[in-house]
């Protein structure tokens, strides 16, 4: 199966009817269909696919002379609510369809290559960004996830063992990678239009901004919305409505990056003054003390105007990403590693597993996509199929270089 017909198989995956974007949460029946399709592009590729121990998968091309630390490559096939067809995906099928292309060339690699598709890189279900990737390699372990809960209430634990995995508690588990891996190599769509603005059709990254998710609870009074006096109340609504206008005045004034995306309201009735607020803060900039910096300033205007509100204010820290600077030799040498000219090297504010393996040591790298618009984690993320061809064979030629 070739790119397009690959990426016809996977599109009604997980696709909304209303909205035409995807809802493909992980350990779930959509997730499962996800799996299917995985295996069967391995099996039709001969590849070998070991799942770990909460849903990981690796389809393993490992031909009998192929020994030593792995190259790796692949990405995600989970989405946030509502995203595109390009975040993570775009990375496994070309991944596979790279895998073809060096096989066209009669390449066989002299150290193992493995397809990668990373559970929960967008913490869309447990809030935890990378969780996969994370405890594959350590960087959480199963102890600290295990009881995360869902929006529902379902414990990650629950969840994974549902989807047929949970054998984590297994005390000898060390991750799937384990010492094995050589190296990571991901191709992701761009999720901005620095390579438009550039005219690139491809680009390498030379690291990820910091970031992290915020949860701010709110508490006030519930009350009548008719009875109760406007001086009388303690509306949780108010304090978080001040802070979200706060965070996108710290973020401007900073040049970096605040949203609230995600908020539960408790009750949630109209006509009541509500009696809980719990809101998402995702915060970025381009150092680790500006993010903090950030955080700290809508923190401090959130709880002045709590104080003035009468309602009280918690904020935990749930999801944190440091600074993540590539291998940049690696980068060097990708970008440069074609007949076109050098690639464009480029930061992102966006977040990826290959972050998390950068983290624990591997040697790791990352190739951009264009994308022609620039959106992304929404139905009209686009990549086009003339570019996605030249992102394969820049990830072939990278792949044949780093397993010969
Ligand atoms: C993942 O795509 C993130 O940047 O949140
Ligand atoms: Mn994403
Ligand atoms: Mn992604």
């Amino acid at each position: 199966m070739g790119f397009e017909e690959m990426w016809a198989d996977l599109a009604p995956i997980g696709r909304s009817a209303t909205s035409g974007g995807y809802f493909r949460q992980p350990w779930t029946s959509t997730d499962a269909e996800l799996r299917a399709w995985f295996a069967e592009q391995a099996g039709a590729r001969d590849l070998h696919v070991e799942p770990d121990l909460v849903g990981n998968l690796v389809a393993w091309w490992q031909p009998p002379a192929a020994e030593g630390p792995a190259v790796l490559t692949g990405s995600h096939l989970d989405s946030v609510l509502d995203g595109g067809a390009f975040d993570g995906p775009l990375g496994v099928v070309s991944a596979f369809a790279a895998v073809d292309l060096l096989r066209s060339r009669g390449f066989v690699p002299t150290r193992p290559i493995g397809v990668a598709a990373f559970v929960e890189e967008e913490g869309s279900r447990f809030g935890l960004a990378c969780l996969g990737s994370r405890l594959a390699t350590g960087a959480t372990t199963w102890e600290q996830a295990r009881d995360l809960r869902d929006r529902d209430g379902v414990r990650l634990r629950d969840a994974v063992e549902a989807a047929g995995f949970g054998v984590a508690d297994d005390p000898t588990w060390r991750g799937l990678f384990d010492g094995r891996i050589g190296c990571y190599v991901e191709l992701h769509v761009e999720q901005g239009r620095d390579l438009v603005d550039r005219g690139a059709a491809v680009g390498v990254a030379s690291g990820i901004w910091p970031h992290g998710r915020y949860r701010f609870d709110f508490t006030g009074e519930a009350n009548h919305a008719g009875t109760t006096r406007m001086e009388d109340r303690r509306d949780p609504m108010l304090s978080y409505a001040m802070t979200a206008l706060a965070a996108n005045k710290q973020a401007r004034l900073a040049d970096a990056r605040a949203t609230f995306g995600r908020v539960h309201v408790e009750p949630n009735g109209t006509n009541a003054v509500p009696s809980r607020v719990t809101a998402w803060l995702d915060a970025r900039a381009d150092t680790e003390e500006e993010v903090a910096s950030l955080v700290d300033a809508v923190t401090r205007q959130a709880t002045e105007r709590a104080g003035r509100d009468g309602t009280t204010l918690e904020v935990t820290a749930e999801s944190v990403s440091g600074l993540v600077s590539f291998d940049p030799d690696l980068a060097a040498r990708i970008a440069a590693d074609h007949a076109e000219g050098d690639w464009p090297i480029i930061p992102t504010a966006a977040g990826h597993d290959a972050g998390i393996l950068s983290a624990a040591g591997v040697p790791t790298a990352m190739l951009f996509v264009r994308n022609p618009t620039g959106v992304s984690h929404s139905p009209e993320e686009h990549a086009a199929t003339a570019d996605c061809l030249v992102g394969v064979s820049a990830l072939a030629d990278t792949l044949e270089r780093l397993a010969s």
